[in-house]
């Protein structure tokens, strides 16, 4: 059984506003405690049942250039993974509008996955625990988890899975995005922490609490990401891109994961727009974008 319609949702990018990476593990990832927010930018992705394989149409506003082959693209090895697990044998033709930037650091990807996950269970009328649809997620990548759980903002610990949902903050908080049209490698990222970069003790307490009193202006004073370092020595001009950011008025400004997004923090939409044409020529891409309730909305 199936259901017989296209199932169409949205599926959001999301800013680190809190990443402290306390050590390197045996199976080459990295331990780390963090605070995922999710934002408006977003990817639609719609899914359609078919008799036979699973197909995936990308379409991209960066072309196909940056577009990974079929068997590495989440949203295909998120069904694949899916079909698999519960023994189906019909298909899905899954079509994805991107407009969250690949390679970006904004989770795009992981999102994508996790709209799959969601949709194929729904489309194909599975009914999968949530835990093992968590388990699935976990398989795909450290960040599909979060993704998945349906809170829009969480401490997240282990590589990423760990989840501890977090109450939306009071406020929304509004964000500018400086984009690159160059992506970034996670790996590479996270492979050039200096020794001295990782373990430093910090707290997500303080954070966690002035998103809790939706203090906007805390929250960007206390935002931190230890991909900062490495980042910026890979790609040196985003430490100038991160001050202009500041210059222009934002009330902080930070790297989105492991770049080479950068974001700055505002207290309302009007300081937002009016940010964004500050540093127009700063960045190849500009974008405006608030809180939302969750990385998932069916639409
Ligand atoms: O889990 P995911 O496939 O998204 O991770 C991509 C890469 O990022 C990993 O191969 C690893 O190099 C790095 N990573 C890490 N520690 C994490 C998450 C990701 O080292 N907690």
């Amino acid at each position: 059984m199936a259901v017989s319609e296209t199932l169409r949702l949205q599926t959001s990018a999301k800013v680190n506003l809190f990443l402290s990476v306390l050590g390197r593990r045996g199976d080459g990832y990295h331990e780390l405690q963090g605070i995922f927010h999710t934002v408006d930018l977003v990817d639609d992705l719609a899914a359609a049942p078919t008799d036979g394989d699973i197909r995936v149409d990308v379409e991209s506003e960066e072309g196909a250039a940056l577009l990974p082959k079929l068997s590495e693209n989440l949203v295909y090895r998120a069904a694949m993974a899916l079909k698999e697990h519960a023994g189906v044998s019909g298909g899905a033709e899954l079509n994805l509008t991107k407009r969250i930037p690949i390679g970006g650091g904004l989770g795009g990807g992981s999102s994508n996955a996790a709209g799959t996950l969601l949709a194929l269970d729904r489309l194909w009328e599975l009914h999968l625990e949530q835990a093992t649809l968590l388990e699935m997620a976990a398989q795909l990548g450290s960040d599909v988890p979060f993704c998945l759980s349906g809170a829009g903002t969480s401490l997240v610990a282990g590589r990423g899975e760990q989840l501890a949902p977090l109450p939306p903050p009071p406020t929304l908080l509004w964000f500018v995005l400086g984009l690159s049209d160059v992506p970034l490698l996670t790996p590479e990222v996270y492979s050039s922490l200096k020794e001295d970069e990782v373990g430093i003790e910090q707290s997500p307490a303080p954070m966690t609490m002035a998103l809790a009193e939706g203090d906007v202006a805390e929250v960007a004073a206390l935002l931190s990401n230890d991909l900062e370092p490495p980042a910026f020595r890979l790609r040196p001009e985003l430490a100038a891109k991160k001050h202009a950011l500041v210059d222009a008025g934002v009330l902080g400004a930070g790297l989105s994961g492991s770049g080479p997004t950068l974001f700055g923090i505002v207290a309302d939409r009007q300081s937002a727009e009016r940010v964004a044409g500050r540093v127009g020529d700063v960045f190849d891409r500009v974008a405006v974008v608030c809180s939302t309730p969750s990385c998932l909305r069916f639409v």
